[in-house]
């Protein structure tokens, strides 16, 4: 009785300042919340779509889908609103790949009528243009569909692949192209689209969207993004799933016996979001929680508006390893707000996001933390620049006829990062910080290219503070190969005594046991392990794993480090703990060095690195697994 006292209270209160609120106030919560999406024409060419953008648009899509695990497939509908840009065509083309669509129907004069199309020929890179010719102009086209157990953008985990080993596991990973294997779509980031959804789940699993959850509705749980997202935005998962608030805008999702570590790593959060809006203004998401992932997930991290996905190797115990939430997060500003125009322009995404996530790191952990991820991250850089070729090198690269997953690299990351530093301290917070945050309000839920980046920094800063930085200069950063000259340096002070005490041990000055009680941070180990010298004896070695514990690291990235320099010091006393880690793990950035440096040892290595292979390679995502299959079919 009380409630329902309460209730009507409140209620009514809610109801008396709505009433009560001017109409401009009311407008602007309105646009606040759901923003306009503009079917502006598109100047800039996407190589990776099939869609005839031009001649009409996708504005929101509306799925509903069946999961079916026995099958490996999702079936059902997706229902897409359309506006027309052109009189001349009653055309559309969409991206699929692998999609088996058994009906198109168009909706006209209040009727669903069969439409008329074709599926033509699959391009290994873009799938097949789903070709569907109306003859009218038709608001709304539905497409019924079932996608292929091999889907490049899903992930079947077996319930052994969980953490509690009793429900399978299901999720979507849509960047940059894989989208079009899960929903026939307009997969460009150019094009942005709300949406819709209502999934139906084996009981008693949960599903969870990169969008609002309405529950479960019947029997299925029913989802709305009423914001602008491209496609590869939009995300799914379903597995035996429970939820956790953390704070009044974040909670996390994840397997009931992960939760708690989850919650305890990840209580940070708010504060990131806090600290994020501060610099670069309003959330414009509402919600931000995190969804950790069985440990398969291909990525460390992929930024899903509302709910970013996971890996649960980040989860350390110590947060040492939460600059990647940060991550994710900032990609709620830049890549999610602002959003690259074409995958050619990748760096606008990730560089400014990993420019973003240390400043975030800098407000909520102090500048010392973030000076020593910089340094790590161009220690990262440098290692691909020397094994990339030329071209990749370049912060806006071209992508045609290539699979945006090959041309993946540190470069779009630590290079965009370092040029947007070097801005930075060229001419000082006071300047490029409203800099950012301009930028982030006037392509609010936009899509751009490297082009009009460029043309936004010369009339706001090059040209207004003329004489700090040339334009040549910025071309250099953008198109020339390697690191410019002009590139930051990060100095750690905590990194040199780090190094002071390397050079101690290893001139004999300092005990092994002694370096066991210097209190370090992982990230001064990380250091330590980064540069140690290439002639340690076997002896030396395996005293630093003994007195250390390396090998037997709980921390992912101490394991990833050491792991590689154990190869290459052909230190095989980590064989057992490398081949337990590449059979538990599936995130790329770990799996696919580690194999290409056992593949490029001795032909023992390339045998036994090709044989855990053969036994993990079902448990890898279809993008890990078209990294690795190269590596062993070299030889
Ligand atoms: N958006 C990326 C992941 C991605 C990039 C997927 C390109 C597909 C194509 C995500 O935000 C990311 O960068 N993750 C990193 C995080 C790290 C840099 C902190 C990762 O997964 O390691
Ligand atoms: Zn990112």
């Amino acid at each position: 009785m009380k409630g329902i006292v309460k209730t009507i209270i409140f209620q009514f209160a809610v109801f008396s300042v709505i009433a009560c609120t001017p109409i401009e106030k009311q407008v602007q919560v309105k646009h606040d919340s759901a923003p306009e999406n503009k079917v502006a024409p598109i100047s800039v060419a996407d190589e990776m779509t099939y869609a005839n953008v031009n001649d009409v648009r996708v504005k929101h899509v509306d799925l509903t889908l069946t999961t079916d695990f026995k099958s490996k497939k999702l079936s059902g509908t997706a229902e897409l609103q359309l506006v027309w840009l052109r009189e001349s065509t009653t055309t559309i083309k969409l991206d699929t790949r692998d999609l088996t669509i058994s009906d198109v129907r168009y909706w006209h004069k209040n009727a669903w009528l069969p439409g008329q199309f074709s599926l033509q020929d699959a391009d290994p890179v873009k799938g097949a243009a789903l070709v569907i010719e109306l003859p009218v102009a038709a608001d709304k086209v539905m497409v019924e569909y079932a996608t292929s157990p091999k889907a490049s953008g899903l992930q079947w985990l077996d319930k052994e692949q969980t953490a509690g080993k009793q429900h399978p596991f299901m999720y979507s990973q849509s960047q940059a192209i894989h989208a079009r294997s899960w929903i026939p779509i307009q997969d460009t980031p150019a094009v942005r689209v709300t949406y819709s959804a209502k999934i139906t789940t084996p009981s008693p699993l949960t599903a969870v969207m990169s969008a609002t959850s309405n529950g479960k509705v019947g029997t299925a749980f029913e989802f709305s993004m009423p914001q602008p997202i491209p496609a590869y935005l939009i995300a799914i998962a379903v597995g035996e799933l429970e939820y956790q608030a953390m704070s009044r805008q974040t909670g996390i999702w994840a397997e009931p016996s992960v939760l708690a570590s989850a919650v305890a790593e990840f209580d940070d959060t708010q504060a990131m979001i806090d600290a994020t809006e501060k610099l670069y203004g309003p959330y414009r998401w509402q919600q931000y929680d995190l969804l950790i992932l069985p440990p398969a997930f291909p990525f460390g991290g992929m930024e899903n508006p509302r709910l970013s996905f996971i890996t649960p190797t980040v989860i350390a115990g110590d947060k040492s390893l939460v600059n990647l939430i940060a991550h994710e997060l900032a990609h709620s500003w830049s890549g999610n707000l602002v959003t690259n125009a074409t995958w050619n322009d990748l760096w606008l995404n990730e560089g400014f996001t990993s420019y973003v996530e240390n400043r975030i790191m800098e407000e909520v952990f102090g500048e010392q933390r973030a000076v020593m991820e910089q340094w790590l991250s161009v220690a990262g850089l440098k290692r691909d620049l020397k094994a990339l070729p030329a071209a990749d090198t370049r912060l806006r690269i071209e992508l045609k006829g290539r699979d945006p997953d090959d041309a993946f690299s540190d470069v779009p990351y630590v290079k965009g990062h370092m040029f947007l530093l070097y801005l930075e301290q060229a001419f000082g917070r006071d300047k490029f910080d409203p800099f950012i945050r301009y930028y982030f309000d006037k392509y609010a839920f936009q899509s751009i290219s490297t082009d009009q980046f460029v043309k936004e920094l010369n009339s706001q800063l090059l040209n207004k503070y003329p004489g700090i930085v040339s334009l040549e200069m910025v071309n250099q950063w953008i198109d020339q190969p390697g690191l410019p000259e002009s590139s930051p340096n990060p100095q750690s002070d905590a990194f040199v005594k780090v190094q002071q005490y390397q050079q101690a041990w290893l001139n004999r000055n300092l005990a092994t046991a002694a370096l066991k009680q210097v209190n370090w941070t992982v990230h001064e180990w990380l250091y330590f392990i980064e540069i140690l010298p290439a002639n340690l004896t076997m002896t030396q070695m395996r005293e630093l794993d003994r007195q250390l514990g390396f090998t037997q690291s709980t921390n992912a990235e101490i394991q990833f480090a050491w792991f590689r320099y154990a190869i290459s010091q052909d230190y095989v006393a980590v064989e057992p703990a490398v081949k337990t880690f590449l059979q538990s793990v599936g995130r790329k950035k770990f799996i696919v060095p580690l194999y290409q440096l056992l593949a490029d040892s001795s032909t023992r290595e390339y045998e036994w690195a090709k044989g855990i292979y053969a036994e993990a390679r079902a448990t890898y995502h279809p993008m890990a697994q078209s990294s690795i299959d190269p590596i062993f079919k070299q030889k």
